[in-house]
C-alpha cells in the first residue's frame, strides 16, 4: 500500500495532505514540508500487546512536584518558572537568534549550580572554548558546569545516565539528531524525535530538561512552536534590536502562572536583572510630547508603567499607512474606527505609527485607552500633563471597561511620581491612596477630560 504525504508547517507544527504555499494555520509562507506519516498499519502479530498499568487517583502518594522546585536565586528567572526549577521538567526557551538563550542559560547554569543542582550544558552550536569564552566574559569561569558540545542525542543521553546530573540544558534542539531518522537536523520530524526523547527521558530519570528553540522566519529549519505540546513550560525571550531590554516571557507553564515576565538588560558581561521595570522603560523620556502617554499595565503578577507613542501625520499615498511595533495591528485599527464611528474623529488620510517605548509587546486590552490617548494627542499634536497614567478598555460602543487589579496600577503609578490617573467608571482606589483619579464612562466622556485637564 502507497503511504500517502503528509505536509508540516516547520513554524507552527501543524499537518497537512496537501502542499501549498502558505500555512492557513500560523499564515507563514512557504513553511510546508514533507514529513514522514507515522505508520498506520496493523499493529503486528509477533509483538503482541499487555495492557497498561493503571492507579486509582486516590491512591497515587507521590509528593506533589511543584513543592520540591529549586530557586536558581536569579529572581526574574524564578518568577517566570513559578518559582524555581521543577524537577522531572521539561522547558522549552525560545526565541531569535542572537537574542541571549545561550547567556541566559550559561548565567542559569551557574546560579542552579551554586544552589546545588549540578548541570549539564549541552552545547550543538559552540565549541567548549567558545562557551569558555562567554563563561569569561560573564564572570562565571568557575562555575561547577559540565560542558558538552555534542549533538548526537544517543551519546548525549549515555553521557547523562552516566554522570546523572539534575539539569540538562540542550543548546539547541534544532542542531540535535538520532541515527534513526534520515532527515537532517533541525528538520520537523528530527526535532520533533528529539524533543520527545529528551522530555521522555526527563520523566524516566527524574531528570529537569531545558531545550532552546530558535525562533526561525524562513521556514527553513523548524521553529519551536513544533514542540510546545511536548513540554511542561513554554518561556520566550524577547526583545527588541538596539535595544537593551529583554523580556522572558511564559507562554505555557503547567506549575506556574502562564503570564509572567522577567526583564533583563543585556550589557557588556551577560545579563542583569531588572528589579524596577518601570523606571527602566520610562527612564528615556524626559518631558512629555505630543503623542506620548503613559499606560499602567500588569504583567503577569505585576504593575509596569510604559509609554505608548503615537505619530500622527498626513498620508501621501491614497491607502494611509498604520504601523504598530509592540501592540496588535487589529486592536489599533478598531479603535481608530471607533474613534471615527462614535466620537466623530477621523484619521482618513493620515499615516498612523504607533510604538510602545522600551521594546515591550503588550497584550492587555485596558492598554486601549492609553492607545485612543496617544492617538489623540498625537492628532490633535497637544501633549498630556506630565504626571498622567491611563488605563481602561474600550468596547466596540465606546464604553470604557474597568480593568483588574487597579489598585496594584495605582500604586505603582503613585511609587513612580504619577499622581493623576485617568481609568474607567468602576476602578476604584483605596482611599489610603494619594492620588487624582478621574473616572471616565465612555470615550466622548474621556476626550472631554483630557481637554479639561490642559
Ligand atoms: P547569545 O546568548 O549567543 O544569543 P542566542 O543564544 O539567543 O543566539 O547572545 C548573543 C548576543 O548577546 C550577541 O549579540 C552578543 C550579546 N552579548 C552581550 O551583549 N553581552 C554579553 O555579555 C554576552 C555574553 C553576549
Ligand atoms: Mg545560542
Amino acid at each position: 500500500m502507497a503511504k500517502s504525504k503528509i505536509y508540516i508547517c516547520s513554524a507552527c507544527g501543524a499537518s497537512f495532505s496537501k502542499w501549498a504555499g502558505h500555512c492557513s494555520n500560523c499564515g507563514a509562507w512557504n513553511t510546508l514540508i514533507e514529513d514522514q506519516p507515522l505508520s498506520v498499519g496493523p499493529p503486528s502479530q509477533s509483538l503482541g500487546s499487555k495492557p497498561g498499568k493503571q492507579i486509582l487517583l486516590s491512591e497515587i502518594t507521590a509528593d506533589d512536584e511543584t513543592s520540591k522546585r529549586t530557586p536558581s536565586g536569579l529572581v526574574e528567572l524564578d518568577r517566570v518558572l513559578g518559582g524555581g526549577l521543577v524537577p522531572a521538567s521539561a522547558t522549552l526557551v525560545g526565541g531569535d537568534p542572537g537574542i541571549g538563550k545561550s547567556t541566559l542559560l550559561l548565567q542559569a547554569a551557574a546560579h542552579f549550580d551554586a544552589v546545588g543542582i549540578k548541570t549539564l550544558y549541552v552545547s550543538g552550536e559552540e565549541a567548549i572554548t567558545q562557551i569558555q569564552m562567554r563563561a569569561q566574559r560573564l564572570n562565571l569561569k568557575d562555575a561547577c558546569i559540565q560542558l558538552a558540545a555534542e549533538t548526537n542525542l544517543r551519546d548525549i543521553l549515555t553521557t547523562a545516565k552516566m554522570e546523572r546530573p539534575d539539569l540538562i540544558i540542550i543548546d539547541s534542539i534544532q542542531t540535535m539528531w538520532v541515527d534513526s531518522i534520515d532527515s537532517a537536523p533541525g528538520s520537523v520530524s528530527q526535532v520533533r524525535t528529539t524533543a520527545h526523547h529528551l522530555t521522555n527521558y526527563a520523566k524516566q530519570q527524574r531528570t529537569s530538561v531545558v531545550l532552546v528553540g530558535h525562533v526561525t522566519k524562513e521556514g527553513q529549519i523548524a521553529g519551536p512552536r513544533v514542540i510546545e505540546h511536548m513540554v511542561d513550560t513554554v518561556l520566550y525571550f524577547e526583545g527588541e534590536r538596539g535595544h537593551q531590554f529583554r523580556i522572558l516571557r511564559a507562554v505555557k507553564n503547567r506549575f506556574g502562572p502562564s503570564d509572567e515576565i522577567g526583564v533583563f538588560e543585556m550589557t557588556g558581561h551577560g545579563l542583569e536583572e531588572v528589579v524596577n521595570p518601570s523606571a527602566l522603560f520610562l527612564s528615556e523620556r524626559e518631558t512629555t510630547s505630543p503623542g506620548s502617554a503613559i499606560f499602567a499595565g500588569i504583567e503577569g503578577s505585576r504593575p509596569i508603567l510604559v509609554e505608548i507613542q503615537a505619530l500622527v501625520a498626513p498620508s501621501p499615498h491614497g491607502q494611509p499607512r498604520r504601523a504598530v511595533v509592540g501592540w496588535d495591528s487589529s486592536r489599533l485599527a478598531m479603535i481608530l474606527a471607533v474613534l471615527e464611528a462614535r466620537c466623530g474623529i477621523a484619521f482618513a488620510g493620515l499615516d498612523v505609527y504607533l510604538n510602545v517605548a522600551g521594546g515591550l509587546k503588550i497584550t492587555e486590552p485596558a492598554a486601549d485607552l492609553a492607545v485612543a490617548a496617544a492617538l489623540l494627542s498625537a492628532r490633535e499634536d497637544k501633549a498630556l500633563p506630565i504626571n498622567m497614567v491611563i488605563f481602561g478598555e474600550i468596547s466596540l460602543s465606546s464604553a470604557l471597561r474597568p480593568a483588574p487589579q487597579t489598585q496594584n496600577r495605582l500604586k505603582e503609578a503613585l511609587k513612580l511620581g504619577f499622581s493623576n490617573v485617568v481609568a474607567p467608571t468602576g476602578s476604584t482606589a483605596g482611599s489610603n491612596l494619594n492620588i487624582n483619579l478621574t473616572h471616565c464612562s465612555d470615550l466622548t466622556d474621556f476626550i472631554r477630560t483630557l481637554l479639561t485637564h490642559d
